[in-house]
């Protein structure tokens, strides 16, 4: 059996697979199930300054090949999220990701500060969500000049704990993009975001089907869109990659890993799979490791981009 550790900007993880934001809320105990199932890392949804109720239902629509929703970035507030970091610190060992947005750019220096005073593993900056942009005014993971500012911002608020940007698969030439947020002081990557959004229409009502009109795209259907921007991204970047976006299988965690990832984020593929899917690709990438004669996820990473 080969193990699968990885280092991510010198956060130990003993196998490459991470929880993704959004998919189990940002409680402690939720965390720890998917820890109790095997994930090398937990990222809890994005918190902003103060709670917020997110759009109203419905917010989450199964649609072929994954999910669209708007939820609207539900959440009980940077204070009430910094309590559940502590719980979950003090209960698992397994690194622990938070995940903050802002209103405004100086808005998510100070989610930084109250997030980080509770000491997560890492900090992940969601600078791209798609279903709250007109609200917030710009789009900030759209606009290279705000993306970097938003890095600099946070990354000296967070000091010594790693700065990962979440970055849209929308942004234009999105190597270029996370070149910028590495200059800026970015410590990762996490790529992608939903994507879209788009829209489902009732044939009945007639009206589309979301509170929100329309919604980001995840699930399989986007995995070819996220290897892409992944790839591009490892051709732009020294900085670790936390590769996420329709994960569902050993082969899809794979390619995200040869197209440059160090991590692979797993979200909607706990809706489709269930919380076994942790323990199962983790189980096929150490299987297809030992059948190719390789020692360790090392040996393979970024190896489509050898040219
Ligand atoms: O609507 C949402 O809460 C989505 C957030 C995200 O994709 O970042």
């Amino acid at each position: 059996m080969v193990e699968l550790p990885v280092t991510l900007a010198g956060i130990k993880l003993h196998n490459p697979t991470v929880l993704a934001s959004g998919i189990l809320g940002v409680s402690a105990s939720s965390a720890a199930l998917a820890v109790a199932h095997g994930a090398g890392a937990v990222t809890l949804k994005s918190c902003g300054a103060e709670p917020r109720l997110g759009h109203r239902g419905p917010t989450i629509l199964p649609v072929p090949g994954g999910l669209l929703n708007a939820v609207g970035l539900s959440n009980p507030g940077a204070a009430a999220v910094a309590h559940e970091i502590r719980d979950f610190r003090g209960r698992c060992e397994v690194p622990l990701v938070a995940s903050i947005f802002g209103r405004t750019e100086a808005e998510f220096g100070e989610v930084a500060a109250i997030i980080c005073d509770a000491h997560p593993a890492l900090l992940e900056v969601n600078v791209s969500c798609p279903n709250v942009s007109s609200e917030f005014g710009t789009p900030f993971g759209l606009d290279h000049d705000a993306t970097a500012r938003i890095t600099r911002i946070v990354k000296d608020i967070a000091g010594t704990i790693p700065v990962f940007i979440k970055l849209s698969p929308q942004a234009h030439n999105i190597g270029s993009l996370a070149r910028r947020c590495q200059d800026a002081g970015a410590d990762g990557i996490t790529a992608i975001n939903s994507v879209g959004p788009g829209m489902a229409i009732d044939v009945y009502t007639r009206r589309p089907i979301l509170s929100n009109l329309s919604g980001g795209l995840s699930g399989r259907a986007v995995l070819p869109v996220a290897v892409r921007c992944v790839y591009e991204i490892a051709q732009n970047v020294s900085i670790p990659i936390i590769g996420t976006g329709g994960i569902t299988t050993p082969e899809d965690a794979l390619q995200m890993i040869l197209a440059g990832a160090t991590a692979v984020g797993i979200g909607t593929g706990v809706h489709s799979t269930g919380i076994s899917i942790f323990q199962e690709v983790c189980r096929g990438l150490s299987e297809y490791l030992e059948e190719s004669g390789f020692t360790g996820l090392d040996d393979i990473r970024g190896a489509a981009n050898d040219r």
